[in-house]
């Protein structure tokens, strides 16, 4: 078994700097050699460079910032996550942000039709055209994955740009559907993404079940939910902020009230025992904020997160 790391050292999707660090620190940190460890083969040929997409050149589409340049990116990490799935190694893609994750999951669904995705993050990641604030597009991966991007009214403060947006994104294939996804770890979820989570019955354990049913229990229902007889393909997508601040420090928009270290590291084990991984991502890192106790803290957090999705066991 194979594992083949596509490091993406990439920031357009949101506006602080860093993240597109994130990598870079993770590999440092000897996460290729502590997968080694595991019983894979790791394939590595460095980071991925990106096609450069001047700022200058990029002005926004509407609300949305970096719009072309978020596009180009994702749609070159979706046929290198597809070429590696089809090679039948399993993909894992290092953040950046993630607004990645549309070509993540767009790669895995080209191998994968079926392919079912938990989504482990502080938030839904699931704004549209229509509702996004902030026009920051790694808030909003989800609704062009599941292509639920509707026009907004002409009178819509977010009206303006939507075709040329949407013809940006057309590579995007909406072919993931509202019941091959479930949330894990929930707790800033925007108004109008609680209106989209609603209106297409995507399930979602925030942190409130979390703390009802405990994690052991959250986990088994989110898999009954998307994959009742374990026999489908999974592709987990951790955004390093569904971990509590004091956990994961640093990442760009921390949230309190987070999963606690064990909480993260139980859902990577317990997706793991299911047999059925085929694709993750490791999102959000920046080790450009806070001191270098919480870089190195949120950095071993996430490469230790990566080897129990891996197969690594306390006993
Ligand atoms: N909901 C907010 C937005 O759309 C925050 C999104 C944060 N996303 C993330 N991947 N950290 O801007
Ligand atoms: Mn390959
Ligand atoms: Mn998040
Ligand atoms: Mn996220």
């Amino acid at each position: 078994k194979t594992v083949a790391i596509v490091g993406c050292p990439f920031s357009g999707g949101q506006p602080l700097r860093g993240v597109d660090t994130g990598p870079i620190h993770l590999v440092e940190a000897g996460l290729v050699e502590q997968i080694e460890e595991l019983e894979w083969k790791v394939k590595f040929d460095g980071h991925h460079e990106f096609e450069d997409v001047k700022a200058a050149n990029d002005p926004p589409i509407g609300i949305l910032k970096n719009p072309r340049l978020v596009s180009r990116v994702c749609k070159a990490v979706s046929a290198v996550v597809g070429q590696h799935a089809k090679d039948g190694h399993l993909p894992l893609t290092l953040g950046g942000d993630h607004s990645l994750a549309m070509g993540t999951i767009s790669g895995s669904l080209s191998m994968y039709p079926d392919v079912r995705v938990i989504w482990v993050d502080a938030h839904a990641d699931i704004n549209t055209i229509a509702s996004t604030g902030s026009g920051n597009l790694h808030g909003m991966p989800v609704s062009f994955l599941l292509g639920i991007n509707k026009r907004p009214p002409p009178e819509h403060p977010n009206a303006s740009g939507y075709d040329e947006a949407m013809a940006e994104y057309s590579w995007v294939k909406p072919q993931l559907t509202s019941d091959r996804i479930v949330y894990i770890g929930l707790r800033d979820v925007d108004a109008g993404e609680k209106r989209i989570l609603r209106e297409h019955g995507i399930k979602a354990f925030s942190m409130h079940e979390i703390d009802k049913y405990g994690i052991g229990r959250v986990v088994e229902m989110a898999l009954d939910h998307v994959n009742p007889k374990r026999d489908k393909p999974i592709h987990l997508s951790f955004d390093v902020d569904a971990l509590d601040p004091t956990v994961a420090p640093s990442t760009g928009t921390p949230v309190r009230g987070g999963l606690t270290y064990r909480e993260g590291h139980y859902i990577c084990e317990a997706i793991h025992e299911t047999g059925c991984l085929v694709a993750l991502d490791l999102m959000e890192v920046n080790p450009s904020l806070h001191d270098a106790v919480a870089v190195s803290q949120t950095v071993a957090v996430g490469c230790s997160l990566i080897r129990c999705a891996l197969g690594e066991t306390l006993l």
